[in-house]
C-alpha cells in the first residue's frame, strides 16, 4: 500500500470511528491532511467547531495563526503533516479525556508510520503527553528538541494559547524560528548518516519517556 493509500484508509475509518463517545454530537472526523512525504508533522490536541464542520485540521482562529508560523519559516501546510491527538471534537472544546486519547491512539502511530516524518512539532501539553515524561511543564520544555524513538521531536505551545495570551505570540514565533529550521536540520543530517527512523520501521505505539537524548 502506499502512504497515500494508508492515510486514506485512516480517513476513511476515522470518519466511521466509534471507539469513544467523542463522535456523537460531531459533524465529523478530524483525521488530519498534508503531504504524505512530508519531512515535518505537526500534532495539535483536538478538532474545535470550524474543524468539526470542515472535516480538516487547524482551519479556524487557531489554525490560520499556525499558518502565520509556518510562513515565518517559509513553509505552508501543504508542505507539511497537519493531525491532532484526538480525531473528534470534544464537547464544548472541553480537554479530551485519557481514554479518549488511548482509544484514538492508534490512528496517530499509523499515520506516524505511514509518512515517517523526520521532526514531530508537538502543540500544546496533549501532544507533547504523548512523547515527554508526565513531570515535564511545556513552560519549561516549549522550543527544545528531543531525539526520541529515531525521530527528532519538538515541542512548542499550542497556537491557541498565543491567541488567549498576548505575551506567548512573541514566545511562539521565537520557537518557530528558531527550533524548526534548527530541528529540521539536525534531523537531514543525521538521516544522512543513517540514524533516524528508517521509512515503514513500525514505531512502539507509547515510545519510552525515559529514552530521551538532548543534542
Ligand atoms: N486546535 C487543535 O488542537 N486542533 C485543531 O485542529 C484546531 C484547533
Amino acid at each position: 500500500m502506499t502512504t497515500e493509500e494508508t492515510l486514506a484508509e485512516i480517513a476513511t475509518e476515522v470518519e466511521a470511528c466509534t471507539k469513544c463517545d467523542l463522535c456523537k454530537n460531531t459533524l465529523h472526523g478530524v483525521p488530519g491532511e498534508g503531504n504524505p512525504e512530508a519531512e515535518l508533522f505537526f500534532i495539535g490536541e483536538a478538532p474545535g467547531a470550524v474543524e468539526d464542520r470542515r472535516g480538516r485540521p487547524f482551519v479556524g482562529p487557531a489554525g490560520h495563526l499556525l499558518d502565520e508560523l509556518l510562513a515565518l519559516i517559509g513553509l505552508d501546510r501543504r508542505s507539511v503533516f497537519i493531525t491532532n491527538v484526538v480525531k473528534h471534537r470534544p464537547p464544548d472544546n472541553r480537554d479530551p479525556l485519557p481514554e479518549e486519547i488511548s482509544a484514538c491512539s492508534d490512528y496517530l502511530t499509523r499515520q506516524i508510520a505511514a509518512i515517517n516524518p523526520k521532526v514531530i512539532v508537538t502543540l500544546g501539553r496533549y501532544s507533547m503527553a504523548r512523547f515527554f515524561p508526565p513531570t515535564v511543564k511545556i513552560s519549561s520544555i516549549h522550543g527544545q528538541a528531543r531525539k526520541i524513538d529515531g525521530r527528532i521531536v519538538v515541542a512548542m505551545f499550542h497556537p491557541a494559547a498565543a491567541l488567549h495570551r498576548a505575551e506567548l505570540r512573541k514566545t511562539i514565533e521565537e520557537d518557530f524560528k528558531r527550533a524548526i529550521p534548527a530541528a529540521l536540520a539536525e534531523a537531514r543530517r543525521l538521516a544522512a548518516e543513517g540514524k533516524l527512523s528508517q521509512p515503514m520501521e513500525k514505531p512502539k505505539d507509547e515510545p519510552p519517556p525515559q529514552q530521551l537524548t538532548l543534542f
